[in-house]
């Protein structure tokens, strides 16, 4: 390597472009004391249980002081936690265990808006002479007709509410029991990076930053606000700016579901100085197009779209969250499609653009497509993203209304409650999955000992992944498989210390066993390729082809073995 070590990010290990993040709600997770509410105490219990999953970092939904209108999206106080899930003494011992076990935590930062008991907002409310008024946008005039605007429309008609006390409407995008801030006014500014600064002290390695796009956009504040506030994407840089200087490698990891043109700025475009991260939900709904279809080019077409990231930028991939499977990126007879083969009953679907099931039910179970899908989303260039239960092919309950589907408790056993608590099924926070996807047939406890297990697979790709920084952090070059149904990529990277690594991975979306050629031209005749995945061992040949067998939903991860390359097999 020449040259100071920041010339060349690609020589660099990031922790947040090779990590494995793992999404979880403490509340649903484990109940340590029986009162039928995961606890942190819970949680700390079953540290070592993802570590040897082979996480490395938690995203944890919030845990802090709420209403429970919007399952904890709705916060009373952002310094605090939640009583029913333990003190901040349980929190920070739970901190310092998953960190003494090499696991990093990030948080979610829930600051577009506050719940509406949340003292600012009582006080707002009050009276117009409120400190905290401007804490909040309000209107003094009728607002115009913003129904088609709404993000639940069940519930919601409008982005304004009349509050009768001051005869005044505010301003919520989400329920109107979340009420937004007022991110133009400085005073909110410096209570959003107080926050930052009080998690990041407690050891906290970045955030999840909900809703960004609503966040820094300063539509609905006084023109004067406004003016001073200025473009709102200064306002983020200058968010960044400020958790990188409370602690250097703290990463901001954002929900930002727009098309790619319209990401770019949020990560800073090529200065990259903005958002860290943030998910793509571009490509996870091409994927399942993909999926529906048996063809790749979906997401053929939107990977070699995708835009080049500054090098310490990163899109974190999924095919499963905590909120509705959003297919608002399809067309409305793409989306079609998609309900029609994995949600075909309108009870499945939710808000008109997705589903509420998780994907094992949707892949109607079959075991060879479930983890093709899952090797498929840790081959993509990226961080891989679960959410609990996934690891062990948990199902949706759809008698739970809405998005909460997908929320049902973790089940670690067999036995009562899934093994998540020991309080009467009536006392539990949220019903457990019932049928072929409940505990008695899925669960941590009797996969463990299954070596032909998705939670042993989900393990060993974690492992796999991890041992593969190409593939996380290299270049990404789709490749032309010859077959509808086969994505083929390979990932090159520079590794520290010297040699290439490169890796190509294929994956069948069809049930037809097929043999593909692959070109690649830069290799000579004879080079070893392996596949990390079996024992099949590949020997490239004239002019760079590569004839690769593969399964019926078969899913390989070839090795190419330069010299240099001095991993273990
Ligand atoms: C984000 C969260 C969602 C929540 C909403 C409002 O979209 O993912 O669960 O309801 O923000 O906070």
């Amino acid at each position: 390597m020449t040259g100071s070590p920041d010339a060349d990010h690609r020589d660099l290990r990031l922790w947040w472009k090779s990590a494995v993040l793992y999404c979880l709600d403490i509340e649903t997770f484990l109940d340590s004391d029986g009162d039928g509410v995961g606890d942190i105490a819970g949680l700390a219990e079953r540290i070592d249980y993802l570590t040897e999953l082979g996480v490395t970092c938690l995203w944890l939904m919030p845990f802090y002081p709420t209403t429970e209108r919007d399952d904890g999206y709705d916060i009373t106080d952002y310094y605090g936690v939640d009583p029913r899930l333990g003190s901040h003494g349980d929190l920070v011992e739970m901190i310092r265990h998953a960190k003494d076990r090499g696991l990093r935590i990030i948080v979610d930062l829930v600051v577009n808006h506050t719940s509406d008991k949340h003292p600012w907002f009582k006080s707002a409310r009050a009276s117009k002479d409120s400190p905290y008024r401007d804490f909040y946008i309000w209107r003094d005039t009728e607002p115009p007709d913003t129904s088609d605007k709404v993000i639940f429309p069940d519930e919601e008609t409008s982005l304004w509410t009349f509050d009768e006390r001051t005869g005044e409407w505010y301003l919520h995008n989400f329920y109107s029991e979340q009420p937004d801030l007022n991110i133009a006014n400085p005073a909110v500014q410096a209570e959003v990076a107080r926050i930052i600064g009080f998690w990041l002290e407690l050891g906290i390695d970045g955030f999840r930053v909900d809703a960004v796009p609503y966040l820094i956009d300063a539509a609905g504040a006084d023109e004067e606000l406004a003016a001073q506030y200025g473009d709102p994407h200064d306002y983020l840089r200058a968010l960044r700016k400020f958790t990188s200087r409370r602690r250097g490698d703290a990463i901001l990891l954002g929900e930002v579901n727009l098309t790619y043109d319209a990401q770019m700025p949020f990560f800073g475009d090529a200065e990259g100085d903005e958002l860290t991260m943030m998910f793509d939900f571009e490509l996870m709904q091409r994927l399942y197009l993909a999926l529906a279809r048996r063809d790749v080019n979906p997401m053929v077409d939107t990977l070699r779209r995708r835009p080049k990231l500054n090098a310490t930028n990163q899109f974190a991939n999924f095919v499963r969250n905590h909120d509705e499977l959003t297919l608002d990126k399809l067309s409305d007879d793409e989306r079609q499609e998609v309900f029609d083969a994995f949600g075909p009953d309108p009870d499945m679907q939710l808000f008109g653009r997705g589903l509420r099931r998780r994907l094992p039910p949707m892949l109607n179970g079959d075991p060879r497509i479930i983890k093709m899908v899952y090797s498929l989303m840790f081959s993509l260039p990226g961080t891989p993203v679960l959410f609990y239960g996934e690891e062990i092919g948990m199902g949706e309950n759809l008698a739970v209304p809405g998005r909460l589907a997908v929320r049902t408790p973790m089940q670690w056993t067999a036995g009562r409650n899934g093994g998540f608590s020991p309080a009467k099924p009536s006392r539990l926070t949220a019903p457990l999955t019932t049928g072929p996807y409940g505990p008695a047939h899925v669960n941590v406890q009797d996969q463990r000992s299954d070596p032909d297990s998705l939670l042993a697979f989900i393990s060993l790709l974690a492992r796999r992944y991890r041992e593969c920084p190409e593939v996380g952090m290299g270049d990404c070059e789709v490749l032309d498989s010859g077959s509808p149904a086969v994505f083929a990529h390979r990932c090159t990277w520079n590794q520290f210390g010297g040699g290439v690594a490169s890796s190509v991975l294929v994956h069948n979306l069809a049930p037809e066993p097929v043999e593909v050629t692959l070109a690649l031209a830069d290799l000579a005749p004879g080079t070893e390729v392996i596949d990390l995945f079996s024992d099949l061992s590949l020997e490239v040949g004239e002019r760079g082809r590569l004839l690769v067998p593969v399964d019926g939903y078969g899913h390989l991860w070839l090795r190419i073995l330069l010299p240099g390359d001095r991993r273990l097999r």
